[in-house]
């Protein structure tokens, strides 16, 4: 088992493409999963949801030091329960609920993972990486952001600003997965300024145009 300190996630990001990721059955990605796999009428959307769930059954499968056929994915939604084929991710390993926090999240051919072993139950965590080119739109600073949240925009060089924004979704985004809402909780009514567990991730150089967040609480 490889030594994890509890309040400093293992991340890994990966290229969906990555020869590293290898070619797994949708089988092996369970049953929810392969239904949403065939939900997908792009070819390439289904092949990138695919790749990040392959990543992220061997990134699991790396920081317990088991073998990934011992694994069965368990994504957990707040509303629906166990189960899933969306929510939390999770797996169950030898027929318990294997013992990781984990969060994943994909963006512009890339997938970036986080995983916290023999985590505490109530240890949640959530990562989220955007493309500073694609996060943000028309308007989106009155859905997305609060009154705080647009000063400090107006506060900033012009030229700052988009990666800004992107910025604070991604915070956004990383905190809704930590609690499990996801946007089902009005983003703009989220202050991410200054929120206990949840920082930029920076500890990791991220492709040039990408911005990523991570929360733990
Ligand atoms: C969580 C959410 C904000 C992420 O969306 P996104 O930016 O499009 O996608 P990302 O690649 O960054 O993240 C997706 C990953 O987040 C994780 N995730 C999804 N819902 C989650 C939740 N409720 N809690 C924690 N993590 C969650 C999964 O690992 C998912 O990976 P998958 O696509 O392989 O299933 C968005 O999916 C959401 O708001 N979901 C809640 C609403 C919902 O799921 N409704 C469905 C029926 S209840």
């Amino acid at each position: 088992m490889k030594g994890v300190v509890m309040d400093s996630p293992v991340l890994d990001l990966r290229q969906l493409h990555d020869p590293r990721i290898p070619d797994t059955s949708l089988e092996a990605l369970g049953k929810p999963a392969e239904r949403r796999a065939l939900r997908y009428a792009n070819p390439a959307d289904r092949e990138e949801f695919m790749a990040g769930r392959v990543a992220l059954l061997y990134f699991a499968a790396s920081l317990l030091d088991v073998d990934p056929t011992r694994l069965v994915p368990d994504y957990r939604c707040p509303r629906c329960g166990p189960g899933q084929d969306h929510g939390r991710p999770g797996f169950m390993l030898d027929g318990g609920p294997a013992p990781l926090a984990l969060s994943a999240s994909r963006a512009s051919g890339w997938v970036l993972l986080a995983g916290v072993v023999h985590a505490p139950e109530e240890l949640r965590l959530g990562v989220d990486l955007e493309s500073t080119g694609k996060a943000t739109f028309e308007g989106f600073d009155g859905v997305a952001l609060t009154a705080a949240e647009k000063r400090f925009l107006s506060s900033i060089p012009d030229q700052e600003r988009d990666s800004q924004r992107a910025r604070l979704w991604a915070r956004k985004e990383a905190w809704l997965k930590m609690t499990g809402e996801g946007l089902r909780r009005n983003p703009a009514g989220l202050d991410v300024l200054d929120l206990p567990g949840l920082r930029d991730v920076t500890e990791r150089a991220l492709p040039d145009g990408l911005v990523a967040a991570l929360a733990l609480g």
